[in-house]
C-alpha cells in the first residue's frame, strides 16, 4: 500500500506513455496521490487532460508558467513528493539527467530535487544498447537513481529485445519497495559483490568464478526490508538488483575506492570475491607472443577492503559482515579469518567444486559471530539472503 504517499510522475515522450495513464490509476488505487508532469514530447502521445482526469490533480507542463510558479514553484514541486517516478524514461531524458541538463520543466525538477528518483526506461532496443545510453545508465545508477526495467519483448517499432517499459504493476511494485516501511527503513547498507578483474594487459585479465548471485540476492533482500542499499559490484554474471544504487567497478582498487565513497553506512556486507593480488606493472599494450616470449607476471597485493573497513577508528559501520569462501577446514579457517579481518560476522561457505556452490544457485553457510558458529541448512541463495537480511535488521535494531 502507498497510503498518503506523494508521487511526482514525469511522463516522457515515448509510445509507452500510454501505459503511464494506467500507472496513474494503479498508484492511486493504492492510496497515493499522483502529480503528473508531461514533457512536450509526451503530449504527442497522451493528452494533459487524460493525465489530469486520471490523477484528479493539476498537470504541470511548461517551465515558465506564471500561474504555476505563483501557486507552486518548480523547486517546491520537486521536493514535496516522497518519490519522483520517470515513466517512460526515454533515451533523451536519461541523457539529460546524466548530463545535468535543465532546459524544460521535467529536467529542471530532476535537477532541483533531493527526493529519490525511480526511472522506468522505454526505448528502441538499439537505443537501449547504445554505448551512450549504457554510459548514462551507469552514471545515473552511481548518482543514486533507481531503475525498474526495461523488459525484453516485441516493441512498437517492430523490433525485439530489451527496451519495453515495465508493466504498470511492476512499476508499482518497485515504487512500493522504494517506499517500504520495513525494519531497515532509514538504514544505509553497503554491499560488495561479484568478482574483480585484474588486468594483465588491455585485453587480458585475472578473474575468479564468482557469479555475484549471493551478493545480488542480499542487496535485493536488504532493499526489500526498506534499507537504502549501495551495491558496489565487479563484473558479475547476474544483472544487478533493481531499485538500489549500483556502482560498477572492475578492479579491487576501484572497489576499495568505491567503498570509501559510499561511507558512512550503518552496515557493510562484503560479499565480493576480491582478488588478493593484481599484476604489478600491467602492460598498457597487448603482450605479443612473437615479440615478448613467455610472459612472467609479478604480483602486488591488493588492498584488503574488509580488513581496512573493520579496523576504521572513525566511521566504522556498526555492523561489518565478511564472507569466507573456503575449500577445506571451513569452520577453522573462517573463524581465524574473522579474527584476522576484525569483522563482526563471517558468513562462511565451502566452495570446493564438489559442492557446486560457486556459480550455483544454492549455498550452505555457517554464520560465525562473537557468540559462536550457527550452521544453516543448504538452501537457495535467495533464502540465505532473506535470512541474513533479517539477522542484520535485528542486529541494527538492537
Ligand atoms: N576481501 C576484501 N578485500 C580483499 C580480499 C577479500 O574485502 N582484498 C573480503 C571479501 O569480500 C570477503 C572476505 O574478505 O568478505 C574474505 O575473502 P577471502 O577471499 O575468503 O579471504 P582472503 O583475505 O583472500 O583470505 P585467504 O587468502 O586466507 O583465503
Amino acid at each position: 500500500m502507498l497510503a498518503s504517499k506523494r508521487i511526482l510522475l514525469i511522463i516522457g515522450g515515448g509510445i509507452a506513455a500510454y501505459k503511464s495513464l494506467d500507472l496513474i490509476r494503479r498508484i492511486k488505487e493504492r492510496g497515493a496521490t499522483v502529480t503528473p508532469v508531461l514533457t512536450r514530447a509526451a503530449e504527442e502521445f497522451v493528452t494533459p487532460l487524460s493525465a489530469s482526469a486520471l490523477a484528479g490533480e493539476k498537470v504541470y507542463r511548461a517551465l515558465f508558467d506564471l500561474t504555476d510558479e505563483a501557486e507552486m514553484g518548480h523547486i517546491q514541486l520537486s521536493r514535496s513528493a516522497d518519490l519522483i517516478v520517470v515513466a517512460p524514461a526515454t533515451a533523451d531524458m536519461m541523457g539529460k539527467m546524466a548530463g545535468g541538463l535543465a532546459n524544460d520543466l521535467a529536467s529542471t525538477l530532476l535537477m532541483a530535487t533531493d527526493t529519490p528518483v525511480l526511472c522506468a526506461p522505454a526505448m528502441n532496443v538499439r537505443m537501449w544498447d547504445h554505448p551512450a545510453t549504457q554510459r548514462n545508465l551507469e552514471q545515473l545508477q552511481e548518482d543514486g537513481v533507481r531503475f525498474v526495467g526495461p523488459n525484453e519483448g516485441d516493441m512498437a517499432c517492430g523490433e525485439y529485445g530489451p527496451g519495453r517499459m515495465s508493466e504498470p504493476l511492476e512499476i508499482v511494485a518497485a515504487i512500493e519497495a522504494q517506499l517500504a516501511d520495513g525494519p531497515l527503513k532509514g538504514k544505509r547498507i553497503l554491499v560488495t559483490s561479484g568478482p574483480t578483474h585484474e588486468p594483465i594487459d588491455p585485453v587480458r585479465y585475472i578473474a575468479n568464478r564468482s557469479s555475484g548471485a549471493q551478493g545480488t540476492a542480499l542487496a535485493r533482500a536488504l532493499s526489500a526490508l526498506g534499507a537504502e542499499v549501495v551495491f558496489v559490484t565487479g563484473p558479475a554474471d547476474v544483472p544487478p538488483p533493481q531499485g538500489v544504487q549500483v556502482v560498477h567497478v572492475e578492479t579491487a582498487q576501484q572497489m576499495s575506492n568505491a567503498v570509501d565513497a559510499a561511507l558512512p553506512v550503518d552496515a557493510g556486507v562484503f560479499a565480493a570475491a576480491v582478488a588478493d593480488w593484481h599484476v604489478a606493472g600491467a602492460s598498457d599494450r597487448k603482450l605479443k607472443k612473437s615479440r615478448d616470449g613467455l610472459p612472467s607476471l609479478a604480483f602486488s597485493e591488493n588492498p584488503d577492503i574488509l580488513k581496512r573497513v573493520s579496523h576504521m577508528e572513525q566511521g566504522r559501520p556498526a555492523l561489518v559482515v565478511g564472507f569466507a569462501a573456503e575449500t577445506n577446514d571451513v569452520l577453522e579457517n573462517a573463524t581465524a579469518k574473522r579474527d584476522r579481518k576484525g569483522c563482526d560476522w563471517i558468513v562462511a561457505n565451502d566452495v570446493s567444486p564438489a559442492t557446486g556452490i560457486m556459480g550455483g544457485s544454492e549455498n550452505a553457510v555457517v554464520l560465525i559471530s562473537s557468540s559462536g558458529a550457527e550452521e544453516w541448512p543448504r538452501m537457495g541463495k535467495d533464502a540465505v539472503a532473506d535470512r541474513l537480511a533479517q539477522k542484520i535488521a535485528e542486529a541494527l535494531a538492537g
